[in-house]
């Protein structure tokens, strides 16, 4: 079965046959919807593989934003004309729970999504821990601090949330009072800076200590979700690497209500990752694997492939395929089409992305 959407990404060639294959994941004929899933083994050329998609996409106009785990984007993203930010406290750059949301929708809408957001991010910042009552009291503490600001000059702040929370409950205070003072105050309680609107955009955060990679992630992934509500183009959202980001229950919703919805939006949410059993193993991970219309499966040691075999339908000579696949090979679904493929782009596309 061949794979040669008019118009579509070229991804490479066929292993069967050699022809050309190209997807084009915004054509409704063969998607249910635009995303994208790239799963594989470390090294199998997945972020590779993410470029050749930013790159087409570029070229017919499309956006993408790219959130970068490892700051492997970079050249490619400035060759593209777009913005790339280095995320990390003190390089100047604020992300406010508090601006998150969709601003078209109406305000109660929004000061209940704002307040959800809240909750979500100081619960990854307690490592997951909040309880009930716990989480109510940041909800409260979260709706009086929008109340007091109504009518000022400045948006709420993390750090209105600190004073009713000390009272209520001093651990999670504690906690929160970390983020609100110093370097780390000046990423999560000030009013955001962040500007990621050019149609090519990335932000890397190789640069963040590890315990600050989700909580930075469910900020940036709120806003970006926030602009696409805006601004109406389409778009890719990619996450490279998001199966560490899936074990924080607030990240995986988050995914997962991407997944669901951004199509409304004329969006396409990319995922990569190399945890393909750990994804599968929670049911809104599975949903972030399985809801894609596009899925590249590349090579996995063979753990991972039996779990592999049930959630996407696999023949047993699909799953040896996957056992044996080298480096840019791919078993691609591209809605009812399935085809092994090599991954290969022209040498000066090549250049660009093995550059980085
Ligand atoms: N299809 C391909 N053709 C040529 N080189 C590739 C291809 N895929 C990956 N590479 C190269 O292999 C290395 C590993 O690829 P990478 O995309 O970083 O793997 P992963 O993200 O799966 O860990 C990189 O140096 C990349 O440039
Ligand atoms: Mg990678």
């Amino acid at each position: 079965m061949g794979c040669d959407d008019p118009g579509g990404y070229p991804l490479g060639r066929s292993l069967a046959t050699a022809a050309p294959v190209r997807v084009d994941p915004f054509d409704t004929a063969h998607h249910a919807n635009a995303n994208i899933a790239v799963l594989a083994a470390s090294g199998q050329g997945k972020s590779y593989t993410l470029g050749a998609i930013v790159l087409a996409a570029a070229a017919r106009g499309r956006g993408s934003a790219v959130i970068d785990p490892e700051g492997e984007h970079e050249s490619l993203i400035s060759a593209l004309g777009g913005d790339f930010l280095r995320l990390a406290p003190g390089c100047g750059t604020a992300l406010n729970v508090f601006e998150t949301g969709a601003l078209d929708e109406g305000e109660p809408a929004r000061r209940a999504e704002v307040v959800a957001a809240v909750v979500d991010l100081v619960n990854v910042l307690c490592g997951g821990t909040l309880d009930d009552v716990e989480r109510a009291h940041v909800d409260a503490a979260a709706t009086g601090a929008l109340t007091r600001v109504r009518g000022r000059r400045r948006p709420a702040l993390l750090g209105d949330c600190l004073e009713p929370l000390r009272a209520a409950t001093p651990r999670v205070a504690t906690v929160l009072a970390r983020f609100c003072t110093g370097p780390l105050g000046e990423l999560f309680n000030r009013p955001t800076t962040l500007r990621l609107d050019a149609p090519v955009a990335g932000i890397s955060l190789r640069d963040l200590h590890d315990e600050l990679v989700p909580a930075a992630t469910l900020l940036v992934a709120e806003w970006l979700w926030s602009l696409v509500r805006k601004d109406r183009m389409q778009r890719h959202l990619v996450f490279d690497e998001v199966g560490l980001l899936c074990a924080h229950p607030p990240l995986r919703r988050l995914l997962t209500q991407l997944a669901r919805r951004c199509r409304k939006y004329g969006v396409s949410l990319v995922v990569a990752t190399q945890n393909a059993g750990d994804l599968l193993a929670t049911e809104e991970g599975t949903v972030v694997a399985t809801n894609p219309a596009i899925v590249l499966l590349g090579g996995h040691r063979s753990a991972e492939t039996s779990r592999m075999q049930g959630a996407y339908g696999l023949t047993d000579g699909q799953r040896r395929m996957l056992e044996s696949a080298a480096r840019g090979e791919f078993l691609v679904l591209a809605g009812d089409r399935r085809l092994p493929v090599r991954v290969e782009l022209p040498a000066l596309h090549h250049a660009l992305l093995a550059g980085g």
